[in-house]
């Protein structure tokens, strides 16, 4: 039973807790140009204690699941440290990351061994050129041989992440060679609709499309729509009984989207936002100080859920303080 509700019924189980902002990929909807250090923010990222303090009083609230994001949260070197203690000192059951995949073959192995209950990987195409020009980086053959290391260690609990792009990832030939990698491959693939951010308006312009090209595909082909479970995340899943994995669905833009809701979001400098694409972002780093403050925390995010609103306003082209994922950890 979840201890943190919204005025629209929605219940909080889950925080996606961003580590850092850096990030060593340049993909064309989020950091072309490769990070940048931001000038008018120098605060450090959250250190060891205070994600540990921060993570007990998710645990009081009976948040019971915290994704690690970034940034690519693998470039932080106290990342085992990290999933140690979450896993065995804060009382949170399942520590979870979202990756881009950097690599994967070398780190995978460690990770797991600290504790780590599943992975999301960003693969934007299975096409070597393709994914080297969304991303910037010639990686993806890495990428593959750390999913194959997971899949040797018998680690099913595996999501691939590909952004939407009209013209670069989302014709059939595309969707077909999808098809193929999770015939034989145990894991979730998802196509993510294109969101337009603070920084990317003319990239949303030129790439955005509709996720019902995939979900015709997806009908045409005899894949059953698997309704949503309790606690569900944002993707509609589809299975069909000749594949090993499943296919699935992100799509932002749809009506009802955000009824669904049950995160919440940290930012690695401490700052608690409501909603992926809010306003504001309050500051709860004060608070993650000493251990007897974690009552007065308590009370300050009880207080603060009457200010989610019921949905984003992204169909109106409101991005709120969001500049890129990067900064928040999608
Ligand atoms: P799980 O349900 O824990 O597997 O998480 P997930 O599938 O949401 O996590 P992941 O980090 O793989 O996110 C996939 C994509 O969905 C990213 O592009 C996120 O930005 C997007 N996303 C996740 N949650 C939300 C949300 O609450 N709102 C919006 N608009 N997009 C989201
Ligand atoms: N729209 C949709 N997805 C995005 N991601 C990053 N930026 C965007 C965007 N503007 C995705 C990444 C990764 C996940 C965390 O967010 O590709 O899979
Ligand atoms: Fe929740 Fe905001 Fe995402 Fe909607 S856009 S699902 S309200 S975080």
């Amino acid at each position: 039973m979840s201890l943190l509700k919204d005025t629209f019924g929605r219940k909080f189980p889950y925080m996606r807790l961003s580590i850092t902002d850096v990030c060593n990929f340049k993909c064309g909807y989020c950091l072309p140009n490769g990070y940048e250090v931001n000038k008018s923010d120098n605060r450090k990222f959250l250190h060891l204690d205070e994600i540990k303090r921060l993570a007990k009083v998710f645990s009081k609230l009976s948040v019971s699941k915290i994704r690690l994001t970034g940034g690519e949260p693998t470039v932080r070197k106290d990342l085992p440290e990290i999933i140690k203690i979450l896993k065995n000192e804060s009382g949170i059951k399942k520590v979870v990351i979202t990756t881009n995949g950097y690599h994967l073959d070398k780190k995978i192995k460690m990770l797991l061994d600290s504790g780590l209950n599943g992975i999301n990987i960003s693969i934007d195409s299975l096409d070597r050129d393709t994914f080297k020009k969304i991303t910037g980086h010639d990686r993806l053959p890495e990428i593959l041989r750390g999913i194959k290391v997971l899949q040797n260690l018998n680690f099913n609990n595996i999501k691939i992440n590909a952004v939407l792009l009209n013209g670069v990832n989302a014709s059939e030939k595309d969707f077909d060679s999808w098809g193929e990698f999770i015939k034989i491959n145990k894991v979730d693939f998802r196509y993510i609709e294109l969101m337009q951010t603070g920084n990317n308006l003319e990239y949303f312009k030129k790439y955005h499309v509709s996720s019902k090209i995939f979900k015709e595909y997806l009908n045409k082909n005899n894949w059953i729509y698997q309704t949503l479970v309790k606690d569900a995340g944002p993707s509609l899943n589809y299975i069909n009984p000749e594949f090993k994995g499943k296919f699935g669905i992100i799509a932002p833009y749809s009506k009802d989207f955000c009824r669904s809701c049950n995160r919440l979001r940290i930012t690695s400098r401490g700052d608690l936002r409501l909603c992926l694409f809010g306003n504001t972002g309050i500051s709860i780093r004060h608070l993650l100080q000493k251990d007897d403050q974690l009552e007065e925390l308590q009370d300050l995010m009880l207080g603060q859920m009457k200010f989610k609103k019921e949905s984003h306003y992204l169909e109106l082209g409101k991005t709120g303080i969001t500049n890129n994922l990067s900064s928040i950890g999608g």
